[in-house]
């Protein structure tokens, strides 16, 4: 067969499903009111409108159509929500239905054929492994309980910070702080700070990037054989060498246990290991099912939750606040009241209410993840007058959120923490103005970490330097792009040069 009449075949076969679908589409939705949306092409859909920063266009598009908007990604029904009170209708009023997420390529090569949390389908499975991830780990006592680790690794960044200042260096200050969330991360999963036999920064990045991405093969499944993106073959590379290191993790604490029965000390890993040996555990059900895939995508879930999110938070707030220095110094004087030493203890946290609005409007301006991650629906149903049928693709546009003209009125691409003075906005999916954490039964687990790691680090690096542009950049050139992943990394690394501060 020539390329020719292989490509016209393609067509056909493409255009025949496209065809089918539509059909089988209009029985089911005959005389139901779907929400608006726009014109879509055969077969893609609207998969050619994301562009390159997806959150945005969905932004515009949204503008036009509303908080409710209904789009096809190639075969897939998808429901585009914008607004606060959307948001609410279908993370609270609605949230079992919307519970569920989609399958996804990544997610079959990336979390072992989504054995992990974050992209399992709702039900029993997801739910002990949401159940184990938050006693073992993520519980407000754990994460308190291991306070005194991430001050140590916070310390050992603060001292390597003094030296360049000393020395007047730039610093990669995205670097420092990806370096800097990946030990403490390690630390408290698996009892020692980052190995040099790997670079878990740099996988976890392309890791979010191909998780993110609308991957063509998920929406035209007859074009997924093509990988037209590459994505498919970036899935795999990533993988495999994923895999490398979560086997290394494993075969240490292995050998850790066959050395060592004190069971003292015992970390994340370690007490998931034990599981499969105790059938009288809290965790029953997932100790009889669990097996070496299902824990390295346990702990691959965890280690992309922690490090990824923390740190670009921490990189977005860092550079609004370099480029605003009356707000920079306005931090410094509340952190200088309320602290009076050295050293930022989690303790003080609660009490630095600028620190709290800084934090908040950084999210609101950059949301880690700002289409959230995928919900999908897992039965017909209809929401605001409008029919959404099962297995339909939910997206959150929490970028969008955050610019609602009617909720932050005028300003809103400013960044302002004082809006949130005297306000009772909450950033723990309880307020749908703000979900940075997302809201409901999928909401974030590990929200109380990510919100110590991000107050923390900010709070301390700012109380112990100024912070300057390097290359006598000033602070209203300082390039703001995105990079669009699962989350919202800057384009460009910060660089920035530490001016040690007497306190
Ligand atoms: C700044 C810090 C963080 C932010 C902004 C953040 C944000 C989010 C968001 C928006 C979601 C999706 C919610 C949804 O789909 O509705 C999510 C889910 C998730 N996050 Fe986080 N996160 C952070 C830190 C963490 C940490 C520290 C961990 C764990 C160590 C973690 C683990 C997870 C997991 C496992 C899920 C999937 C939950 C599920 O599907 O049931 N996150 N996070």
């Amino acid at each position: 067969m020539s390329p020719t009449d292989f490509a016209l075949l393609i067509v056909s076969a493409g255009s025949l499903w496209w065809f089918i679908l539509q059909c089988r589409t209009m029985v089911r939705q005959h005389g139901r009111r779907q929400p608006p949306g726009p014109i879509g092409l055969p077969v893609i859909g609207h998969l050619h409108m994301l562009g390159k920063l997806p959150h945005r266009s969905l932004y515009k598009l949204s503008q036009k159509y509303g908080p409710i908007m209904s789009i096809r990604l190639g075969s897939v029904p998808t429901i585009i929500v914008s607004s606060p009170s959307a948001a609410e209708l279908f993370l609270r009023t609605h949230d079992t239905v919307f519970a569920s997420r989609p399958n996804a390529q990544a997610a079959e090569y990336l979390s072992y054929g989504s054995k992990g949390m974050a992209f399992s389908k709702y039900g029993s499975y997801w739910r002990s492994v949401r159940k184990f991830c938050t006693m073992e780990l993520l519980s407000v006592a754990k994460i308190d309980s291991m306070a005194r680790l991430r001050r140590e690794e916070l310390g050992l960044l603060v001292e390597s910070l003094k030296v360049a200042a000393r020395a007047g260096e730039v610093v990669d200050f995205s670097e420092k702080v990806a370096r800097l969330i990946e030990d403490m991360t390690c630390r408290m999963l698996f009892g020692k700070s980052r190995d040099d036999r790997f670079d878990l920064s740099k996988i976890i990045h392309e890791l979010a990037e191909i998780a993110g991405a609308f991957n063509v093969a998920d929406y035209v499944p007859f074009l997924g054989a093509f990988d037209l993106q590459g994505l498919t073959r970036r899935s795999r590379v990533t993988a495999k060498a994923f895999d490398k290191i979560l086997e290394t993790i494993i075969d240490d604490h292995e050998e850790k246990a066959r050395n060592d029965d004190t069971k003292l000390d015992r970390d994340f890993v370690d007490v998931m290991l034990a599981l499969k040996n105790n059938p009288t555990s809290t965790h029953q059900q997932l100790a009889e099912t669990i097996d070496r895939s299902i824990t390295k995508a346990i702990i691959l879930d965890m280690i992309f939750g922690a490090i990824d999110t923390s740190q670009t938070a921490i990189e977005w707030i860092m550079s609004e606040l370099i480029r605003h220095p009356s707000v920079m110094k306005r931090l410094q004087e509340e952190i200088n009241i309320i602290v009076n030493c050295e050293v930022v203890e989690e303790s003080h946290l609660d009490k630095l209410e600028y620190l709290d609005m800084v934090v908040k409007e950084a999210l609101r301006l950059h949301p880690v993840a700002p289409l959230l991650v995928p919900h999908e629906s897992m039965e017909d149903i209809v929401i605001d007058g409008y029919y959404i049928e099962k297995n339909s693709r939910l997206i959150i546009n929490n970028w969008g959120i955050g610019r609602d003209p009617g909720i932050w009125s005028e300003n809103v691409e400013e960044f302002l923490p004082e809006r949130f003075a005297g306000t009772d906005i909450d950033l723990r999916g309880e307020s749908f103005q703000l979900i940075p954490f997302g809201s409901g039964r999928r909401g974030c687990p590990g929200m109380h970490l990510g919100l110590i790691n991000i107050k923390l680090v900010v709070a301390q690096l700012v109380h112990s330097f100024d912070w300057e542009l390097p290359f006598g950049i000033s602070p209203d050139e300082l390039n703001m792009d995105e990079a669009f992943g699962l989350s919202l990394p800057r384009a460009e690394h910060l660089l920035a040069i530490p001016k040690f501060r007497k306190s």
